[in-house]
């Protein structure tokens, strides 16, 4: 006799039952590794706007913005309103035979709000989808006769195979194979991408480039393309008749100050451009590519090609019209001055946290909603901790900002409850991106628990971080 577990069982599942069934049937690293930190001992009752309300009644202050997920903030009423509506009404989810008039609606609006001729959308789910299915229509673009794409050293494209083949971060330290011809330069650097497209001039003298994939803004480092790069970058692949693909997974539906963060550039304009994460309110894991209408045409737009690219949970009914309200909310919220608002106050709050604490703090870094502190790796104490644990770890070159960032992290979570993480690429940094919805007292209370954190210097920060390591 099998005994499944319910869902009802599911609401009282005791923390310990969580971590055996994880390290039993989903991932005892990941138990290792959460548990390290206070929230990963912790279990959650529910969540709200910017705050998540734990079995015990505490309450945790989300500044981690769901990993760009979450700009509606938690279970934000209009989202789950739309979603009860498709589901009393016992709308259809799945479209393959019949015409869905949201994917209709979301093509047309994303096509109102984005600029020039960005104007054919497609709509998976993930974000490393998007960015595959780009770089799959600027390869048919070139009917398969160009072999390269260019990425930059300092990207994060998502971790399947093709997506992983462009991402260059230490997270992803294993190597996979590669998808055949990737190459890249040097971040925001244009005499490295000149050389770089250089390296793949055919002997006739054109290029063998089909598409250069970029983040204008690169949300695991906090780093920005500047406009003269990103122009130039335009400029270059106008020439060359190469498509450039931006990814705004993250950084589109206003987190860093304007509706896509390309946006900002008056005039700029990429071929293709991926969206994600917030695009799916909080709730449903929808993405989304959108081509210049002549990109596409050529890529695809004949009967043959028709399903040449396709997916099963492409354009459902639910995740559809959660993404049409979670982008009416953004507009009609005015999401991306906000964002500003926002991060006009994270900006000062961290660059005076910095000069209180110049042994601690390096650089405050960032824009918008999307702002974070570099920690210095230096401190003597971080060579004492390192002896501490494993070697393979010690051994990691970026072990050092790890321990350091992840020491400050765990300390807010634990004296503050105030929930945080740190960026997967370029000195690792600390990273504040509250929900859009937040009010200027959050950003406050943020900012006073990341002073007091801080004021308690490395050494004891790391021993707490010890500590939590042994309870776990
Ligand atoms: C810029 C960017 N592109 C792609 C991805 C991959 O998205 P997913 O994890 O949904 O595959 C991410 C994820 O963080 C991202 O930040």
């Amino acid at each position: 006799m099998n005994s499944l577990i319910s869902t009802e069982e599911c609401e009282r599942m005791p923390i310990a039952r969580m971590h055996e069934l994880y390290r039993r049937h989903v991932s005892s690293g990941q138990v290792t590794l959460l548990s390290a930190f206070g929230f990963g001992r912790d279990a959650v009752d529910s969540a709200s706007g910017c705050w998540i309300t734990l079995r015990d009644g505490r309450r945790v202050l989300d500044f981690t913005g769901g990993i760009g997920v979450l700009n509606h903030g938690h279970n934000h009423p209009r989202i789950l309103a739309a979603r009860r509506r498709f589901q009393e009404l016992q709308r259809m989810e799945v479209h393959k035979n019949y015409f869905s008039p949201y994917v209709a609606a979301l093509g047309h609006n994303l096509s109102q709000l984005l600029p020039a001729d960005l104007d054919v959308s497609y709509f998976p789910n993930s974000g490393a989808e998007a960015v595959e299915g780009a770089l799959k229509m600027a390869y048919k673009y070139h009917r398969g006769h160009r072999g390269t794409v260019l990425h930059s050293d300092i990207a994060f494209h998502g971790k399947l195979l093709g997506a992983g083949s462009l991402t260059t971060s230490p997270e992803v330290h294993f190597s996979f194979p590669k998808i055949p011809g990737t190459d890249s330069f040097a971040f925001d650097d244009l005499p490295s991408l000149r050389l770089a497209l250089e390296r793949h001039t055919t002997p006739e003298g054109g290029s063998d480039v089909y598409a250069l994939v970029l983040e204008p803004f690169s949300a695991s480092s906090l780093r920005e393309c500047s406009p003269e790069f990103l122009r130039e970058a335009r400029r270059l692949c106008t020439e060359h008749d190469i498509v450039l693909i931006f990814d705004e997974v993250y950084t589109s539906w206003g987190r860093t100050g304007s509706l896509f963060h390309f946006m900002r550039h008056p005039g700029l304009v990429p071929d293709v451009v991926t969206t994600s994460k917030s695009f799916g309110g909080g709730k449903a894991s929808i993405s989304g590519y959108v081509a210049r209408e002549p990109v596409f045409r050529r890529a695809y737009d004949s009967l043959p090609d028709a399903t040449l690219h396709s997916t099963t949970y492409y354009g459902f009914g639910e995740e559809t019209v959660t993404a049409l309200e979670a982008v009416a909310i953004t507009v009609e919220d005015d999401y991306p001055a906000r964002a500003r608002r926002l991060g006009a106050r994270l900006h000062r709050g961290l660059t005076t946290l910095a000069a209180g604490h110049p042994h601690l703090v390096a650089e405050v870094r960032g824009t918008g909603a999307l702002h974070g502190v570099v920690l210095r790796h230096g401190p003597a104490a971080l060579d004492h901790a390192l002896r501490l644990l494993p070697s393979s770890f010690a051994r990691d070159p970026q072990a050092r900002a790890k321990l350091a960032t992840a020491a400050v992290v765990a300390d807010l979570y634990r004296s503050h409850g105030v929930l945080t993480y740190y960026g997967s690429n370029h000195d690792l940094p600390l990273i504040a991106a509250p929900p859009l919805v937040a009010e200027d007292s959050d950003v406050d209370l943020f900012l006073e628990a990341l002073d007091a954190t801080l004021a308690k210097g490395m050494p004891r920060l790391l021993a707490g971080l010890v500590r939590e390591k042994v309870a776990a």
